[in-house]
């Protein structure tokens, strides 16, 4: 197999120089610098298509796909999932603002968050946020309270704790009952906070909402977690006579970061777990409420990819050798965070199988800077020589930080063949922009 052409917007020309999106690499390098993140826009779309008729298929013409936005937030990125027809989940007034900015129809996003402020609260309401997925009852409150300022009723759903491990790794693991999202079903906290939203008056209960975790290869998950969650509406509906209409079973497909990780195929996945809710609906003798799909990385991760320039390579002989580029933790912090494998390979050719090893490592003043160990490299790599590091379109630039004062780098959309800035590189002059 070929360990480097993970996705298929990647090849290699006739002198053997690395294309992303049918793209030369070293002429962008030239012409933005590096680091820079590049974004294959066709792909992302395609990513949207393949989940939104994967969804209608599935569920008979129902359902519903947000791109959950806190994998990569900017407005090019909104007027993209408004012009293919995507609802979005928002996460604060910044991915809220931007997403207006894009012009981007807000009666299609819905504001998670497990603390949203008061002043989250109104700032969503000013800006016609379709949903709130309420975490807890005394969030539950204070937007029936602002809502009642505003003489309007909001549309929420309830984020429920199915209490599901997704066997992945602990900082996205969410569904578990001791995570600080949400309300358990298992404390009997989610069926208390379903009857105090149904007995507000500033408050319109749609339905249920959870996300048992991210970077997720079991589809299995998915099935138990739809399990607990239909028949958790079920039992609600007995109790109180609240049929959900909605129910949203959150993102979390995993993407390949290296060879060895499966391509999960999208719409064999959601047409398993349409036939099992359908048959779990009749089962427990309800109705399917409508179901939405959350995906984030799954939309963005392989249409990104980061370029880097090689500056010191230091071989220190019985040990290791470092391989240092103009980025690292600042513009991808997921390796000191995660341990996240990745591919880095060199731009100007192949690395024969038997190569040195090498850390490719960043910048910063911190050794845990690392972007990713083991990495095989050409004897010659050198300063000046580009690397690039694939699947970098999720939680990269919207994780990205300026430790060290470090500017965070640019980001191009390729699409047919044209290449357009959609953010310009920060500069030394913005980072004290904000200084009084
Ligand atoms: N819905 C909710 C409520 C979520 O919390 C998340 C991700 C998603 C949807 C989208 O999940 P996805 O399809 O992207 O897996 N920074 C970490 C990932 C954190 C995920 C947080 N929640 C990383 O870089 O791996």
């Amino acid at each position: 197999m070929n360990n480097e052409l993970i996705c298929n917007n990647l090849t290699r020309n006739s002198s053997g120089e690395l294309c992303f999106a049918g793209r030369e690499l070293s002429p962008l390098a030239l012409k933005y610098g590096t680091p820079l993140y590049l974004y294959d826009e066709d792909r992302i779309r395609e990513r949207c298509r393949t989940y939104l008729k994967a969804v209608k298929t599935a569920f008979d013409g129902r359902g519903r796909v947000l791109y959950a936005s806190k994998a990569a937030s900017f407005r090019r990125l909104y007027e993209i999932m408004k012009e293919e027809g995507m609802g979005i989940d928002v996460v604060s007034c910044g991915e809220i603002y931007t997403a207006h900015l894009a012009g981007f129809p807000m009666e299609k996003a819905y504001f998670h968050s497990n603390n949203k402020t008061d002043e989250d609260i109104a700032y969503a309401m000013k800006y016609g946020v379709g949903y709130f997925v309420v975490d807890n009852a005394k969030e539950l409150y204070a937007i029936e309270r602002v809502a009642a300022e505003k003489e309007m009723r909001q549309r929420i759903l309830l984020r429920i704790t199915p209490g599901i491990d997704p066997h992945t790794y602990a900082a996205v693991a969410t569904g578990k009952v001791d995570s600080k999202f949400g309300s358990a079903i298992e404390t009997g906290q989610a069926e208390e906070i379903t009857k105090l939203a149904l007995g507000l008056s500033h408050i319109e209960l749609c339905g249920f909402h959870c996300h048992v975790g991210s970077q997720v290869f079991d589809s299995d998950v998915y099935l138990r977690a739809t399990d607990v969650m239909l028949t958790f509406v079920a039992d609600i509906y007995r109790v109180t006579g609240f049929m959900a209409a909605e129910l949203d079973i959150g993102g979390g497909y995993g993407v390949r970061y290296i060879a060895s990780q499966p391509e999960i195929d999208i719409a064999a996945n959601i047409a398993e777990v349409a036939e099992f809710m359908k048959k779990k609906a009749v089962e427990l003798q309800i109705e399917l409420p409508e179901v939405a799909f959350e995906p984030g990385r799954s939309i963005v991760a392989d249409a990104g990819l980061t370029l880097y320039t090689v500056g010191t390579v230091k071989r220190i002989p019985g040990y290791k050798s470092y391989v240092s580029v103009d980025g690292g933790m600042t513009d991808n912090p997921r390796f000191a965070l995660y341990g996240s494998p990745y591919t880095i390979v060199p731009v100007k050719e192949t690395v024969p199988e038997d190569a040195e090893k090498v850390s490719v490592v960043g910048r910063c003043c911190e050794s845990g800077d690392i972007l990713q160990e083991n990495v095989p490299m050409l004897k010659d790599i050198g300063r000046g020589d580009l690397l690039a590091c694939l699947t970098t379109g999720a939680y990269h630039y919207s994780m990205a930080s300026n430790y060290n004062r470090i500017p965070r780098p640019a980001v191009v959309m390729l699409a047919g063949g044209e290449d357009r800035l959609a953010i310009r590189r920060e500069l030394p002059e913005d980072l004290v922009a904000l200084e009084v």
